[in-house]
This record gives structure tokens, C-alpha cells and sequence, in this order.
């Protein structure tokens, strides 16, 4: 059992990043192999440029950068994006991960033929400033909860099992210790989150 978080955040020390190792962390203590992308640590180029254009045309190979992060997560049972809200959306970083690495010939296949997600379980962990029920009734949330859940996961990559977490009402720069002390109740139930992931995956391979 193998539990990937993608993490999008400048600051190491965001509640973002925090975010992603609580539930790494939990999904350690249940058992599962885990792993950290830090975009913004690693250096990710989210730019899709003419490398990524002539391969999704069928006209050129993979980028390399594109093929390094493909296999850290080709085996990932569970695939975990966790970011804060920009504008609505996800980070720059983040779209671009998603434009370049979960593309054609690896998510998804134009034959229909399916692609390394499919069957597998999607987390989409979002931050954001305003509250939850205001992104459940202003439209907002229908909006991502259609296009990342329903369009992207679910029709193109065919997984099985996809949902989204607001951690919500946090103020820009919760890493400041005391916001982060009243943001710690997200942190512990994402914890909870990962160790049940873990212990689900555990009990589907002995059945
Ligand atoms: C550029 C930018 C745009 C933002 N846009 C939104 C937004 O559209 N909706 C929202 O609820 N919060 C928005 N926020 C607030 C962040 O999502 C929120 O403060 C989050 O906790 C930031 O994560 P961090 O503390 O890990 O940096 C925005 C923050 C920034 C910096």
C-alpha cells in the first residue's frame, strides 16, 4: 500500500505542507509506504511547453522531468493533492502538475484504454480562507467538486474512489504558531484520514 501526497505551497513550513504530512504521517502509522512531492521545494516547472505539446500529439517522448515524476506515483494506491485555494482554484504549481504529469498516455489513453489511476483512490485536500458552506452554496465548490472530481478523476482517469476535504476559514500565513494551533483540529483529522486510508488498503489485499 503506497500513500503519495502532492503538496503546493512556497513556505515548507505552511499548514499546507503540514496538511500533507499529517496525512503521510497517519498513513505511516496504518501501515503504508508513503511519499512527499513538495513542489514548490523540488523545483517543479509547471509550464506546459513544446516538449509536453509534441508528446501529447503522438510526435515526441515524454519529458524527462515529466517521466521522473510519473514514476513516483505510477504506483501510488492512493494519490493525495493537497493545496490552498488561490483565486478560486488550485495554485499555478498545482495546474501544472496536473497539465504535465497526470497527462495523456499515462492517466488517460485516447483508445479509452485505462490509464495508471484507474480503480485507485484520489484525495483533493483544499485550504482555503473563506468557509466551507460558503464554497458549497456560492457555486464555487459544485465548480471544482465537477471539474477535478467528476471530469477529471473520475471520466478521464476512471478512479474509483475520489473526494474532497476543505480545511477552511484559515488566514494566509497560518504557519504562524499560534493560527497554526487553531488550525491543529484539521491537522489531527488528516492524520486520522491517512491511517484509515492506510487500513482500508491493508484490509482490501487480505480479502
Ligand atoms: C493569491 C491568493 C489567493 C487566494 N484566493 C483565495 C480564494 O479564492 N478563496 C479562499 O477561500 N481563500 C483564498 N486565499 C486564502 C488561502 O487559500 C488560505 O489563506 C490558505 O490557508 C493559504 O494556505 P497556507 O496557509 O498553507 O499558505 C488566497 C490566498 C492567496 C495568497
Amino acid at each position: 500500500m503506497k500513500i503519495v501526497a502532492v503538496t503546493a505551497n512556497p513556505e515548507p513550513n505552511s499548514l499546507t505542507n503540514a496538511a500533507g504530512n499529517a496525512l503521510l504521517d497517519g498513513s505511516a502509522e496504518g501501515g503504508a509506504q508513503t511519499e512527499l512531492i513538495d513542489l514548490c521545494a523540488e523545483g517543479f516547472n509547471p509550464v506546459f511547453g513544446m516538449e509536453d505539446r509534441e508528446h501529447y500529439l503522438g510526435k515526441g517522448p515524454m519529458p524527462e522531468d515529466v517521466m521522473a515524476m510519473q514514476s513516483r506515483i505510477r504506483d501510488a494506491d492512493v494519490l493525495a493533492l493537497v493545496f490552498p485555494i488561490y483565486w478560486y482554484t488550485m495554485p499555478a504549481i498545482m495546474k501544472g502538475f496536473l497539465d504535465r504529469v497526470i497527462c495523456r498516455g499515462f492517466a488517460y489513453n485516447t483508445d479509452g484504454t485505462p490509464g495508471v489511476f484507474a480503480g485507485k483512490t484520489i484525495r483533493l485536500i483544499m485550504l482555503s480562507g473563506g468557509g466551507e458552506d460558503w464554497y458549497r452554496s456560492s457555486g464555487i465548490g459544485q465548480a471544482l467538486d465537477n471539474q477535478l472530481r467528476e471530469q477529471t478523476f473520475i471520466k478521464y482517469c476512471q478512479a474509483a474512489d475520489v473526494s474532497f476535504t476543505y480545511l477552511d476559514n484559515l488566514s494566509s500565513g497560518d504557519d504562524d504558531p499560534e493560527a497554526r494551533r487553531a488550525a491543529d483540529r484539521h491537522l489531527v483529522s488528516l492524520a486520522l484520514m491517512g491511517r484509515e486510508l492506510a487500513m482500508d488498503g491493508k484490509s482490501a489485499s487480505r480479502s
